[in-house]
């Protein structure tokens, strides 16, 4: 297994916000390559690390060892959907925790492996779930979904204009015998359907891409079921920081954290990468980070 090559973004405010100290634990629901992780760590705190993906869990796991080789080493990881971090709290005895981090979506790990269906290029299976073992993959549900539903799933979570059509067409694949199986075959249905716009260089799948994987993981469920619980197991002045990339996302955290009696918002607007790390890391340039502190 080759070394993750996922760079962690808005690293420094992470740290900023969270402002990790020895005897503090906090929990990294999306642990992927554990830049975040690590980060945290070399402050002297502990961590609960989970990620749904078990290879990017083991992956991590393997590193973290390495780079921390002095006892007691400071990571707990847990192959869950951040949704159950309560669950995995009391697995391991902890009640209340310092801080929680969320950096969501997928990793460039995930996107570089041909096999999950992440990238348009693939021609593995078009699976694009975080957890392989569980749920229904892409190409399935593009199999057995109706049509409307297949248009619903593109402009609800892609906002594509053009997601009737590519229902359509993937519907009319299945009719004549012809179902998706990978990627590559999605992303040339897709531009097929949308045109190339001159004024948006991104690749015209992108957005039905985007859809489908946040339908296939219930992405946004887990968000809003998550960040409904924090408040019940974070300490008085805990910090929770989430980096989302997707509109749908941040308006989750935002209402969460400005609507909830709990939670004092510490970001009145996202905070955003700079150009010289959007330079750096072109993954950067649509995060957008918002921190909340839970009040007494
Ligand atoms: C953007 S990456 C995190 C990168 C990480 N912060 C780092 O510094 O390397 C997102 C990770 O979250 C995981 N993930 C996505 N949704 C999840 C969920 N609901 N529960 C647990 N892990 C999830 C993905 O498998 C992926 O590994």
């Amino acid at each position: 297994m080759s070394e993750s090559i996922h760079v962690p973004v808005l690293l420094r405010e992470v740290l900023e916000f969270l402002n990790p100290q020895a005897g503090k634990i906090y929990v990294d629901g999306t642990l992927g390559g554990g830049g975040h992780t690590e980060a945290i760590c070399r402050c002297g705190a502990k961590v609960i690390a989970l990620d749904r993906d078990v290879e990017a869990l083991n992956r991590t796991e393997r590193q973290l060892r390495t780079a921390f080789d002095t006892a007691p080493f400071p990571v707990r990881f847990a192959h869950a959907n951040y949704r159950y971090f309560a669950e995995a709290l009391d697995m391991l005895a902890v009640e209340k925790i310092d801080g929680f981090l969320l950096d969501l979506g997928l990793s460039s790990d995930q996107l570089a492996d041909p096999q999950r269906g992440f990238s348009f290029d693939s021609e593995g299976e078009l699976d694009m779930r975080f957890d392989p073992s569980e749920g229904t993959s892409c190409r399935e549900l593009l199999a057995t979904l109706p049509e409307a539903e297949i248009a619903d799933i593109i402009f609800r979570f892609g906002e594509e204009r053009h997601s009737r059509r590519i229902a359509r067409k993937i519907v009319e694949a299945r009719e004549d015998g012809l179902p998706l199986q990978t990627a590559q075959q999605l992303a040339e249905l897709v531009r097929r359907c949308v045109p190339k716009s001159r004024k948006n260089p991104i690749d015209p799948a992108t957005r039905t891409f985007q859809a489908l994987r946040i339908a296939v993981n219930d992405e946004l469920g887990s968000l809003q079921s998550a960040l409904e619980q924090l408040p019940e197991r974070i300490k008085p002045e805990g910090v929770a920081v989430v980096i989302s990339f997707h509109s749908l996302e941040d308006r989750i955290v935002k209402n969460v954290f400005r609507d909830s009696r709990y939670w004092e918002m510490m970001t009145s607007k996202p905070i955003t990468a700079s150009e010289e790390e959007i330079a750096r890391n072109p993954r950067a340039r649509s995060a957008k980070l918002r921190a909340a502190k839970r009040l007494n």
